[in-house]
């Protein structure tokens, strides 16, 4: 790799890592280009946007609200947008907030008694909301009733204040980690899916259309199949091997610039990435290919371990490169394949 190489590598680096969820502010959330506004412009999760759009049409009929609704998945795949189409769909306001935000009850109390008539409340997050903030979303979530205390000890008393008709969006990675209750509450539970690739090369080349990038077909291709089904990342990569192209190519990104910037960016074949790969190989190397626990690995890579578990698991689990069972995790025979390493066996039960 020559000087300048490494120049372009590092500033390549220096931008958010690939997977990160911290894209944008939460103002901006819904304010970024890229981001579909209705319907026609969501590609793929074609049974998800057939029930939204068969109960947005029932709500609108009778001029009321839609189910609570509760999306999970991993970063990226599309659940605040999704929140944004449906709120444009419907023609209604949208306030968007996230369960690390919303401390103290009082900070929930705030936004629902600022909701109008069929607004569309998103929590991003929702997982991580306290106990005290989440019993006042029962009430609110059902009976749309707001039950607040006022006061302190034998002067306290509760009041009650009738909340207007919204529905409620939640998202969070996975589900598991909702408590029954708040689960249960929601009307409509979807699980986004990782997108093909071909769903995938659809978003890149409406992207290079808004960004006015030129693009082949092939170049296309290859961005897609790096970009792990998720469109947050061929977004990002379709940024990154623009800013390339504009420096090193002819300015259009096709199949060899496509090659040559994301294998500066580090990205394999599979869209793996440096952390990826160091999971795979430290259990590799560490751990006769495992199992070993999900702490142990945390501590290893230095990273922490919600982010393993929700944004870097899934993906080497759907690609059949990692197992989670219950020893701990497992690297299966066809990453040892990917990574050229001797594969000598595991035989363990599986949890997913
Ligand atoms: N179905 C889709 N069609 C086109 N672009 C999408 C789609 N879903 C997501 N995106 C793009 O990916 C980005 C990340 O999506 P986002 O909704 O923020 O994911 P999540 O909230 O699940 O983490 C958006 O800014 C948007 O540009
Ligand atoms: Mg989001």
């Amino acid at each position: 790799m020559n000087k300048e190489d490494n120049e372009l590598k590092k500033n390549l680096a220096q931008i958010e890592r690939l997977v990160s969820d911290e894209d944008e502010e939460l103002e901006s959330e819904l304010k970024s280009t890229l981001r579909p506004k209705t319907f026609s412009e969501y590609i793929g999760q074609e049974t998800l946007k057939e029930k939204m759009l068969i109960s947005i049409e029932a709500a609108k009929k009778r001029n009321g609200t839609i189910d609570h609704i509760l999306l999970y998945g991993s970063p990226g795949l599309g659940k605040t947008t999704l929140a944004g189409v449906i709120a444009n769909e419907m023609g209604v306001n949208i306030k968007i907030t996230s369960g690390p935000v919303l401390e103290r009850s009082g900070d929930l109390a705030a936004i629902l008694t600022s909701l109008e008539e069929q607004d569309i409340l998103f929590i991003d997050e929702i997982h991580r909301l306290n106990t005290s903030v989440e019993e006042i979303l029962y009430p609110a979530m059902e009976d749309q009733e707001l039950d607040i205390i006022i006061g302190k000890g034998p002067s306290a008393r509760s009041i009650r204040i009738e909340l207007p008709n919204f529905t409620l969006i939640g998202a969070t990675t996975r589900a598991g980690l909702l408590s029954s209750p708040l689960r249960d509450r929601f009307g409509v539970t979807h699980r986004m899916e990782y997108y093909t690739n071909e769903e995938i090369k659809t978003i890149i080349l409406h992207g290079a259309k808004i960004l006015g990038v030129k693009i082949e077909e092939d170049g296309a291709e290859i961005l897609a199949s790096r970009s792990r089904g998720t469109p947050r990342i061929a977004n990002k990569l379709l940024k990154r091997v623009r800013d390339y192209c504009e420096t090193r190519g002819n300015g259009v990104i096709d199949k060899e610039t496509s090659i040559n910037a994301l294998g500066l960016l580090g990205i394999d074949e599979r869209g793996l990435d440096d952390l990826d790969r160091s999971i795979i190989t430290s259990i590799i190397d560490n751990y006769g290919g495992g199992p070993v626990g999900i702490g142990t690995l945390s501590l290893l890579l230095g990273e922490d371990k919600r982010t393993l578990e929700e944004v870097y698991e899934p993906f080497l689990v759907k690609i059949g490169y990692l197992k989670r069972t219950n020893r701990g995790r497992v690297v299966t025979e066809k990453a040892y394949r990917h990574f050229k390493r001797g594969y000598y066996g595991n035989l363990l039960c599986d949890l997913d």
